[in-house]
């Protein structure tokens, strides 16, 4: 028996052991701190290569229940959409979400982090494709959306994050590759009324602070919570309002696309635009609210100390802490002699 696996074999344990953290509640800070029931992270960094064949194989069978972008929760909690769209104005083209603009890839450079990262790409060869993931859980109603994605290519697509009720009950986060490098817009719909009228503190195009371009590595986030919607860029807010905050159960949404229409402008023929994703982080409540379980107590975890992994918050955190690791030593040493019976 190899020291390397005595000590394989107790790093597995002790992650099995702090995965199962159990936080109750998820909270945020910033200036609309809340806290949330549910919690989701998908990394779509350091993939190995089975998995990025698997994800990019058999993510989008309804049937597929185990893979993900590791083993969980990938393939089971997003759908890609597969859509024709019609003209729908005079300056508008057709155009076609499709699965195949959806894929899991390798970088090119293998030195670097990431070195695989989720693509959804908008290209247009005469005809206009696009891509789109959409949270299988339809009925969010709040949250707190983090992604770190970089957005590259062609004049004329529109990368967005954002959530969806209806056109008139919806909050985004779009980044339109006809801009200038550091401008990102956010907005709650409608942004004008029936006269075409703008409607004030309902959108927003905001230029990101100390020369951050949208082609780089960015942390967007969107915290949508009762009666406000406030933006981040890399922890920093950048926008808020109380005008238009939907308040019916949402889908979340990631996509890029474009329709040769005025706001996303036309992609020149042969060229490509990317919104390529890192991972994303979200903290949401659903309209059927969740009881918990009686008699288990509140475990409350922020979300903002560490990326993809919630963290016990202060107060709790010293005795929990404690006890965990009173548990984790009699815990280590089990696992001493289970790997050491095995061998
Ligand atoms: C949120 O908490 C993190 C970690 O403590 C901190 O770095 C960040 O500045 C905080 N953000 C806001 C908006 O308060
Ligand atoms: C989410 O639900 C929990 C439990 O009901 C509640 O305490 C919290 O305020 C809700 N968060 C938001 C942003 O509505
Ligand atoms: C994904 O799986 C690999 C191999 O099983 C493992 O080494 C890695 O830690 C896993 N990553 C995550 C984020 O769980
Ligand atoms: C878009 O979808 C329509 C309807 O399904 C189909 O007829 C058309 O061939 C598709 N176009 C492309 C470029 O995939
Ligand atoms: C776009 O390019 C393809 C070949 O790459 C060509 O067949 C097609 O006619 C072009 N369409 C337009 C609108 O220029
Ligand atoms: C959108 O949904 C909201 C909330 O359910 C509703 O009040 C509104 O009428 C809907 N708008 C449209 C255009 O359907
Ligand atoms: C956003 O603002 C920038 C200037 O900061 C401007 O150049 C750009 O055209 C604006 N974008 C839209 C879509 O209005």
């Amino acid at each position: 028996m190899t020291r390397l696996t005595l000590l394989l074999c107790c790093a597995v344990f002790y992650a099995a052991s702090a995965r199962a953290d159990g936080c109750t509640t998820f909270s945020i800070n910033g200036s609309y701190a809340n806290s949330f029931q549910y919690y989701r992270f998908y990394d779509f960094r350091s993939l190995q290569e089975t998995i990025i064949e698997q994800n990019n194989a058999f993510r989008w069978d309804p049937q597929v229940q185990s893979l993900s972008v590791n083993d969980s929760s990938w393939s089971r909690d997003w759908e890609i959409r597969e859509q024709a769209k019609a003209v729908t104005g005079e300056d508008t083209i057709s155009w076609n979400y499709t699965a195949s603009n959806v894929k899991i890839v390798r970088s090119d450079d293998s030195l670097k982090e990431p070195t695989t990262y989720l693509t959804l790409s908008a290209t247009r060869h005469s005809s206009q494709l696009a891509a789109e993931i959409d949270f299988a859980q339809k009925s969010i109603l709040y949250a707190s959306i983090r992604a770190s994605v970089r957005v590259n290519g062609a004049s004329g697509a529109v990368a967005g994050i954002f959530t969806y009720h209806n056109d008139t009950s919806e909050s985004d986060i779009e980044i339109l590759t006809r801009d200038p490098g550091n401008n990102v817009h956010y907005s709650n719909q409608p942004t004008t009324d029936s006269a075409n009228k703008i409607n004030p503190g309902s959108s927003y195009n905001v230029s990101m602070k100390a020369g951050r371009q949208w082609s780089a590595w960015t942390t967007h986030r969107l915290d949508w919570v009762p009666g406000h919607s406030a933006w981040y860029v890399d922890g920093e807010m950048a926008a808020s309002t109380n005008i238009n905050v939907p308040d019916a159960p949402s889908a979340i949404i990631l996509n890029m696309w474009s329709n040769g229409g005025q706001w996303a402008g036309r992609m020149p023929n042969g060229t490509e635009a990317r919104l390529d994703v890192m991972w994303i982080e979200m903290a949401f409540n659903t309209s059927t609210q969740r009881d918990s379980p009686s008699g288990s107590t509140e475990i409350r975890c922020s979300v903002d100390k560490a990326v993809g992994r919630p963290t016990v918050s202060a107060g709790i955190a010293s005795g929990r802490n404690g006890l965990e690791f009173c548990l984790l030593l009699p815990l280590i040493l089990a696992t001493w002699l289970f790997c050491d019976l095995i061998n």
